[in-house]
């Protein structure tokens, strides 16, 4: 078993598809075992994308991650990371194909639904970053 970190964006939030994204994820036999609805502040949205910072995009994209709260959950299953991955596509929701979440439910590059973690390490990292231990459960 394996743990991932996923974020419903903004764009989930203000598209009221929170519930869809998340059954997607349930339906594959993903299990919650942990889900807060948090805003980030900037602080927190430079440490998530530290490895973006100074690139063009980065200015909108913190205005993006922080314009309305976001979900933040850690998903446990055989494999969650590479799961759930390829249940959210390819970054750019232009190019992401149909029947992936941000190839059905995404905009463009920046509005693309979901952030999932992209290596086990990573997880372990973004998992501590957004949740304190009492509010991860094992059951
Ligand atoms: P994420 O971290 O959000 O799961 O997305 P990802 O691994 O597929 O892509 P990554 O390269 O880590 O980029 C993180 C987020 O930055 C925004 N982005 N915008 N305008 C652009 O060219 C651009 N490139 C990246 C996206 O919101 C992307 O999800
Ligand atoms: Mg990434």
């Amino acid at each position: 078993m394996e743990r991932t970190f996923v974020m419903l964006k903004p764009d989930a939030v203000e598209k009221h598809i929170i519930g869809e994204v998340i059954s997607r994820l349930e339906d594959k036999g993903l299990r919650v075992d942990a889900i807060k609805m948090t805003r980030l502040d900037e602080k927190m949205c430079r440490e998530h994308y530290a490895h973006h910072v100074g690139k063009p995009f980065f200015g909108g994209l913190v205005r993006f991650m922080c314009s309305t709260p976001v979900v933040c959950m850690v998903l446990e299953g055989q494999n969650a990371v590479e799961v759930v991955r390829k249940l959210a596509g390819p970054t750019d929701s232009k190019k992401a194909p149909k029947g992936t979440i941000r190839g059905d439910f995404g905009t463009d590059v920046q509005a693309n639904v979901i952030h999932a973690s992209d290596s086990a390490e990573t997880a372990e990292i973004e998992i501590k970053r957004f949740f304190k231990q009492n509010e991860v459960f094992n059951y």
